[in-house]
């Protein structure tokens, strides 16, 4: 039996990049799953390449859907349980890097850019756990949200907002993590390092061309990604969705698993010091 048979799972976020791969992984390995987002013809993508994976359509929900509203949210949830009848997974993946009005990322970002930071990033993570809980909670079900190396401990000046909701989404999922833990929800979280996806293209304006020669020189840096090449969407699914299999990692609760190819664990010095003899 596939391992995710039987199982519901909801992928924020899934129109494009990481989320799209595991929407993809999820269903292919047996979920009936909701894809959503904004934009109704990358979502349709998604779910064509879906279906191409083998899936029947009747086991995929598409959704279009601002995840920071609650109307949104709403949606997402009362729709998966129409076609679907339960949940099982919920996959809080959706986010970004946005700049403010001027261009800006850094920490002459504007106060409403920090509070889109945070409305995203964070607040739709936080209502998304409130109103799925009573659903998780009777299936005993699993949530993985999505951070990124960008929440610490080292600084990211380029993204001061940004990685400041992070860092305050792994707080607040390892503090949930134990309050639900008892009502047999498991809350953990994967912290993804530079991944070819479309962030960059929300994040720094860059044009899907411009973006993947970006994330491709990042790979060619040993000082920036040991592992010697920029993830992929799919390395990213294959983490959360280890973390969405309850026989696979069940006692592991509230944890961070960082998939970066090494780069959170590399000192500016070291390429001073240079590669091995
Ligand atoms: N790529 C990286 O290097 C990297 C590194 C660390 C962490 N991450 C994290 O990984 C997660 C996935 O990002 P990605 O790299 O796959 O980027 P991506 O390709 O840009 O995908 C982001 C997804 O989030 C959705 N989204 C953004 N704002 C939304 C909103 N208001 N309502 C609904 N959906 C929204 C987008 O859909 P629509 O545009 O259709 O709404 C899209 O499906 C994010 O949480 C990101 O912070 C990425």
């Amino acid at each position: 039996m596939a391992r995710f048979s039987g199982k519901v799972a909801v992928v924020t976020g899934s129109s494009n990049g990481i989320g799209r791969a595991t929407a993809i992984l999820l269903a292919s390995e047996g979920a009936k799953v909701t894809i959503t987002g904004r934009d109704s013809e990358r979502l349709e993508e998604t779910r064509q390449a879906v279906l191409k994976a083998g899936v029947q359509e009747a086991n995929v929900n598409s959704v279009v859907a601002d995840i920071t509203t609650s109307k949104g949210q709403d949606l997402i949830i009362s729709s998966t349980l129409k076609k679907f009848g339960q949940i099982n997974i919920l996959i809080n993946n959706a986010g970004a890097n946005l700049p403010d009005a001027s261009g800006n990322t850094r920490s002459n970002c504007t106060i409403e850019n920090l509070q889109k930071m945070l409305q995203l990033n964070l607040q739709s993570v936080v209502e998304m756990t409130q109103k799925t809980r009573p659903h998780l909670g009777k299936t005993r079900g699993e949530i993985v949200n999505i951070s990124s190396i960008g929440a610490g401990p080292s600084a990211q000046p380029q993204s001061v907002y940004y990685s400041t909701a992070k860092a305050a989404l792994d707080q607040y999922s390892r503090c949930t993590a134990i309050d639900l833990i008892s009502e047999g929800i498991r809350i953990n979280v994967v912290q993804p390092g530079l991944v070819s996806t479309g962030f960059s293209t929300a994040a720094r304006g860059l044009s899907a061309d411009d973006s993947l020669k970006f994330y491709n020189s990042m790979g060619e840096l040993p000082h920036c990604i040991p592992a010697g090449y920029c993830g992929q969407p799919e390395h990213l699914a294959s983490v959360i969705a280890f973390l969405a299999d309850r026989k696979a990692s069940e006692y592991i609760v509230g944890q961070t698993i960082i998939a970066d190819g090494g780069t959170s664990l590399v000192l500016g010095m070291h390429s001073v010091f240079g590669g091995k003899k």
